[in-house]
C-alpha cells in the first residue's frame, strides 16, 4: 500500500515539477499517426449507445464523476513514464512475437489520449471487470478492452505496474513456449482475450488507465482496433529471407523493434526515439524483469 501511495504523491510531484504537464495537444503534432476518432471535442458517439444497446458511459453528463457505488476509490495519475512504458512493453512483446513465428504485417502500437480518455471514464464507473460496451467516437468504432484486478495483498508488485500487467496478459496461456499454430488453435477455444488483443497484428493504438478501488488496483487497455477475427485470417508469415514486411499504411519497419511497422516517433513521450545506452539499458532491465516475475509468483 505504501508503495502505490508513493506511487501516486510521486506523479503529482512530477505534474507540479512539470516534466508532465497535460499534453493533449501535443498528440497532433507531429504525429502523422494521431487519430481522433471522427471529433476532436467528443468521444461519445452520435447515437450515445453501446455495443450492448446500453447508454453509453462516455456519454454521461460528468463522465469523470466517481460512481457512488465506489469504495475508496483513487485513480492513479499516468505519467509520461507510464505511458511510454506501456507502449514500450506492448511493442517489446509484440516484436518478440513477431520474430519468433516470422510473422509479416505486424504494426508498432502508439499511444492515443482518447483512449486513455475512454480507460479513465471507465474507471469512475468502479466496475472492476470487463467493459460489454466497447465503442468510441462520433461514428462509433469498435475497440477491445484488457482488464486486470490486482488484489492488495500484491501490492508490493505496484513499482513497475505498467509491465507487469501486460506481462500478465501475455503469459495467459501460462506457458511462454507457444507456436504460431498454439496461438491459432487456442483463440477459438477462448482462452486468450487479452493475449488476442495484445498481439493483433493490425492493432495501432493504445490507452490505459489505473486506478484503486475496493479492495485493489484495477487496471484497464482500450484498444484499436479490435480483434474482430480469427488469429488465422489475421497472421502473415515471412519469407526466409525476410525480416520485416509491412502494410500499404505503414510501409517503414521501425529501427527500434525490427520486427515492428511504423515509424519511430515521440508522441506524449510514449516512444523513445534515441538509442542511447541509457535508454537501451532500461528497456532491457525491464524486460529482463518482465520475464522473471509475475504477480501469481508473490
Ligand atoms: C447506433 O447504435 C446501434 C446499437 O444499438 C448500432 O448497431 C448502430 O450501428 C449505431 N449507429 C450508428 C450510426 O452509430
Ligand atoms: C484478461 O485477464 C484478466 C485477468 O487475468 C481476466 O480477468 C479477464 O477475464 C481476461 N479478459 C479476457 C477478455 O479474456
Ligand atoms: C476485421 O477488420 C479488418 C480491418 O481492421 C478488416 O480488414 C477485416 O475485413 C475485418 N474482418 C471481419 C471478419 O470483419
Amino acid at each position: 500500500m505504501k508503495i502505490v501511495i508513493a506511487l501516486i504523491v510521486f506523479g503529482y510531484i512530477g505534474r507540479l515539477v512539470g516534466q508532465d504537464e497535460s499534453d493533449h495537444d501535443e498528440d497532433d503534432l507531429d504525429n502523422p499517426y494521431y487519430f481522433n476518432f471522427g471529433s476532436k471535442t467528443t468521444i461519445c458517439p452520435q447515437n450515445a449507445s453501446c455495443l450492448d444497446g446500453n447508454t453509453h458511459f462516455l456519454c454521461a453528463k460528468d463522465p469523470m464523476k466517481v460512481s457512488p457505488n465506489c469504495k475508496r476509490f483513487v485513480l492513479v495519475p499516468i505519467t509520461r513514464k507510464s505511458r511510454s512504458n506501456m507502449v514500450h512493453v506492448h511493442n517489446g512483446l509484440r516484436n518478440k512475437v513477431a520474430y519468433d513465428k516470422k510473422l509479416a504485417n505486424m504494426n508498432l502500437v502508439y499511444w492515443n489520449m482518447h483512449l486513455q480518455d475512454m480507460a479513465e471514464q471507465y474507471l469512475h464507473l468502479c466496475r472492476p471487470y470487463r467493459d460489454t460496451c466497447l465503442i468510441i467516437g462520433l461514428n462509433g468504432y469498435r475497440v477491445g478492452q484488457n482488464t486486470v484486478f490486482v488484489p492488495r495483498q500484491h501490492f508490493a508488485l505496484l513499482t513497475e505496474w505498467e509491465g507487469r500487467t501486460v506481462r500478465q496478459w501475455f503469459l495467459e496461456l501460462g506457458r511462454i513456449k507457444i507456436t504460431s499454430q498454439d496461438l491459432v488453435t487456442e483463440q477459438l477455444k477462448g482462452k486468450m482475450g487479452n493475449l488476442t488483443q495484445l498481439i493483433w497484428p493490425s492493432l495501432e493504438f493504445i490507452g490505459c488507465s489505473a486506478a484503486i478501488m475496493f479492495d485493489g488496483l484495477f487496471i484497464v487497455c482500450y484498444y484499436y482496433p479490435a480483434v474482430n477475427e480469427s488469429l488465422k485470417a489475421q497472421f502473415t508469415y515471412l519469407k526466409a529471407d525476410e525480416s520485416c514486411v509491412c502494410p500499404k499504411n505503414r510501409y517503414t519497419c521501425s529501427l527500434l523493434f525490427t520486427s515492428l511497422c511504423g515509424i519511430d516517433i515521440e508522441v506524449g513521450g510514449a516512444l523513445i526515439t534515441e538509442f542511447n545506452p541509457w535508454n537501451m539499458f532500461l528497456l532491457l532491465f525491464i524486460l529482463f524483469i518482465l520475464y522473471n516475475i509475475r504477480f501469481s509468483r508473490v
